[in-house]
């Protein structure tokens, strides 16, 4: 097929949550740390009833009823074995690797006619301290490097060892990198004739650690653009930026006067192409592999399918360690069924202790989950889990 695309979105996340101002109290930091300095809201996590399997056995049964997909093209229970595809792990980028590989085997002579389906999950938890609170067409571009901002040495913990500062500041890298890759690239098939993708995307979504670096994000786009423009608008799109024009980019990444200035000249840009598709992660947190593509699931929820209709998106991806891509998709007029986000929250998390022990019994209350949630009913001295749906 020429265009391959999304037919069909369900998005899942546990029904508990906390507040950010709670835990900025019980942490013991300031008031505002969480709430401003890092612009969340609520963190979304999960009691011992659920795992990363029943996660996704919630997310897939929602989907299929949801959209009335037949489980005639799934799993074993329907009599079909014949299926490609196994788990894809990379940090937060996993998830959109097997979208890649979702797509190149429908463009491929290996494609049976059958749809894809691409799982983006994880529990996306930190150790205490400053981390916890972000837990919770045609072209692409890519930006591969080997750093340790973030990764998981120790399997028998939940927990990743971060540097923070080190993952912020690749991620920002990570994103100049494929920005410029991708204008060059998108130039050169004439998908970006003289413009900026500023004015050519209607919409730019990133993976979202926590509010404030997406914010971050989108104003370091407009900085690009500013230092390679040749001849920029300083009574238009770049007021305020006249004293940075000599800048290099890898000095920027954390300097506080150019942060502020770029923040203030893309605000209004921020505002209409980006943050229609923040609201989920404010109130989750950072989901890891879903969080770009929950980013998606509210931007098409926070639209109508005409406003949708058309819009050309643009995408950016980053897992530590790392792998980091800028892809692009279209609206197109075919409708799908959608699904629409509803959420209640409630209680206070403690589910780390337990991680590997077999045989377990969860102790974690049924009733707060929402119906149709699959959960955990007992794992083995194997280490065999059982489940079932409420
Ligand atoms: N009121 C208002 N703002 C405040 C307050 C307050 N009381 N206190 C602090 N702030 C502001 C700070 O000025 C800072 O703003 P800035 O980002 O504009 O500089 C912000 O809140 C954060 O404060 P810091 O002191 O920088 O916070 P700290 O260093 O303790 O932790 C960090 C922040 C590093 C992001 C940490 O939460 C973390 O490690 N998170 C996980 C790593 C991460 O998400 N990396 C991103 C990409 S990798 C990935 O997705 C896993």
């Amino acid at each position: 097929p020429q265009e391959v695309g999304i037919v069909a979105m369900e998005v899942y996340f546990p029904s508990q949550y906390v507040d950010q101002t709670e835990l900025e109290q019980f942490d013991g930091v300031s008031a505002g740390k969480y709430t401003i300095g890092l612009g969340q809201s609520r963190m979304g996590f999960c009691s011992d009833r659920e795992d990363i399997n029943s996660l996704c056995l919630t997310v897939v049964q929602r989907l299929m009823e949801r959209n009335n997909i037949s489980y005639s093209e799934l799993f074993e229970d329907s009599g079909n074995t014949d299926m490609e595809g196994v788990d894809t792990t990379n940090a937060c980028f996993g998830g959109t690797a097997a979208v890649m590989n979702a797509v190149n085997w429908i463009e491929s002579s290996s494609w049976d006619g059958r749809y894809a389906l691409v799982i983006a999950a994880d529990i996306a938890v930190y150790a205490s301290g400053n981390a916890r609170c972000t837990g919770g067409a045609g072209v692409r571009s890519c930006h591969m490097q080997h750093v340790y901002d973030f990764y998981k040495p120790d399997m028998a913990s939940e927990y990743p060892v971060v540097d923070g500062k080190l993952s912020i500041q690749c991620y920002l890298h990570a994103l100049d990198s494929c920005y410029k890759v991708y204008c060059r690239k998108a130039k050169q098939v004439n998908i970006l004739k003289g413009n900026s993708l500023l004015d050519a995307a209607d919409a730019f979504l990133f993976h979202q650690p926590y509010y404030k670096l997406v914010m971050k994000s989108f104003a370091r786009i407009l900085l690009n653009d500013f230092l390679s423009d040749p001849d920029p608008d300083y009574k238009g799109r770049y007021a305020g930026l006249e004293a940075f024009r000599d800048t290099k980019l890898e000095d920027t990444y954390f300097d506080r006067n150019i942060e502020s200035a770029v923040l203030a000249a893309s605000k209004n840009l921020f505002e209409m192409k980006t943050k229609p598709s923040t609201g989920l992660a404010v109130q989750v947190g950072n989901m890891y592999t879903p969080s770009l593509y929950g980013g998606l699931a509210y931007f098409v929820a926070s639209n109508t399918i005409e406003q949708l209709v058309g819009k050309r998106v643009v995408l950016f991806s980053y897992g530590s360690g790392l792998a980091s891509a800028m892809f692009s998709l279209r609206v197109t007029e075919h409708k799908a069924p959608g699904s629409a986000l509803e959420r209640l929250f409630e209680e206070l998390f403690k589910n780390s202790d337990n991680v590997g022990q077999a045989p377990y019994n969860p102790i974690g209350s049924v009733n707060v989950l929402f119906p149709g949630t699959w959960y955990v009913t007992a794992i083995d001295s194997m280490h065999r889990r059982k489940y079932e749906r409420r």
